[in-house]
């Protein structure tokens, strides 16, 4: 990796919680930030804290709810045009389990809200900006997932059946089964691509929303994330899942060639994406 000073980073979801305390860690290591997003409003207050506490001037914001791909093709265009290059992207926004439980919340594009936020838009996200991460490697990819992985059935919409818990669980396993599968894509191009468990019940608005309490510090969250991000020990190692800063196994299923396949097909119809055209 190139030294901190020379990255540019983008992280998404850093306009609160784990995200904004990371993107705060690494403008105080002097990378070039962009953070992401819903609110022009909270994007700019975001830019404001990180500039004082830092007195790093290298930041940008984009806006993007994604609950819509729309405004995640929209983003990656813009990103495209001002930059040639990513040297990491970390794939952070998440929403947790909906409330109120047995009501099946939808996406802007009507997909149930977890699948679309957790995983559909950082799947878009990060294949239209391949191209930069290709040309910044050596690049990482490093998706937020979590240790409540839950089994994905492919009733992915919950039309069968509701369960707030089990949509999120479903959501973050679909994000690290991604993260392995596009691992083997890029091997051979220098981009790695990871993802992370933060850390449980960190104390952040999703946590306090889901569970009315919280048990560790969001700083923790990001200090895990700060590091799969850039230090220099995980030089090279893709397709991993780390538990914190441990490697770790994800949910079994995951290693499943099928629900791979399954998954994969599924979601390049929905994104219109195909995955073997970026690699
Ligand atoms: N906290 C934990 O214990 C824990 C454990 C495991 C995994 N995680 C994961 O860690 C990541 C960060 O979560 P957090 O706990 O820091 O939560 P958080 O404080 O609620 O922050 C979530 C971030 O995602 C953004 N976001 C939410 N919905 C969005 C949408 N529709 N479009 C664009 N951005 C959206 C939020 O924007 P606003 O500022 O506008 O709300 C915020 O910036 C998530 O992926 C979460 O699943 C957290």
């Amino acid at each position: 990796m190139r030294p901190i000073k020379e990255q540019l980073i983008l992280i998404t979801g850093a306009t609160d919680g784990i995200g904004k305390i990371t993107a705060q860690k690494l403008a105080s290591l002097g990378a070039s930030v962009l953070i992401h997003g819903r609110s022009h409003e909270k994007c700019e207050s975001t830019l404001d804290d990180i500039r004082e506490k830092t007195g790093n001037e290298k930041l940008g914001s984009y806006v993007a709810d994604f609950s819509s791909l729309s405004e995640v093709r929209t983003m990656a265009e813009q990103i495209s045009t001002v930059h040639s290059k990513l040297h990491v992207l970390i794939n952070n926004a998440g929403v947790g389990p909906p409330k109120p439980a047995g009501k099946n919340p939808l996406s802007k594009d009507g997909y149930e809200i977890c699948f679309a936020v957790n995983y559909l838009a950082p799947f878009l996200l990060t294949h239209l900006l391949v191209p930069l991460l290709k040309r910044g490697a050596p690049s990482r990819i490093v998706n937020i997932s979590s240790a409540a992985q839950e089994p994905i059935d492919f009733d992915m919409m919950l039309e069968r059946s509701y369960n707030p818990w089990k949509t999120y669980g479903q959501s973050k396993l679909a994000l690290t089964i991604f993260t392995f599968d596009l691992a083997e894509q890029l091997k051979d191009n220098g981009v790695t691509v990871n993802c992370l468990h933060p850390g449980s019940l960190l104390d952040t608005k999703m946590v306090r929303e889901s569970f009315g309490m919280a048990q560790g510090s969001a700083e923790s969250g990001a200090e895990v994330e700060v590091y799969v991000a850039t230090d220099p020990a995980l030089e090279g190692r893709t397709g991993q899942y780390f538990d914190q800063k441990q490697e770790a196994r994800a949910h079994r299923q995951a290693y499943k060639p099928e629900v791979r396949r399954t998954l994969r097909k599924l979601s390049e119809e929905l994104t219109g994406i195909k995955l073997r055209q970026i690699a």
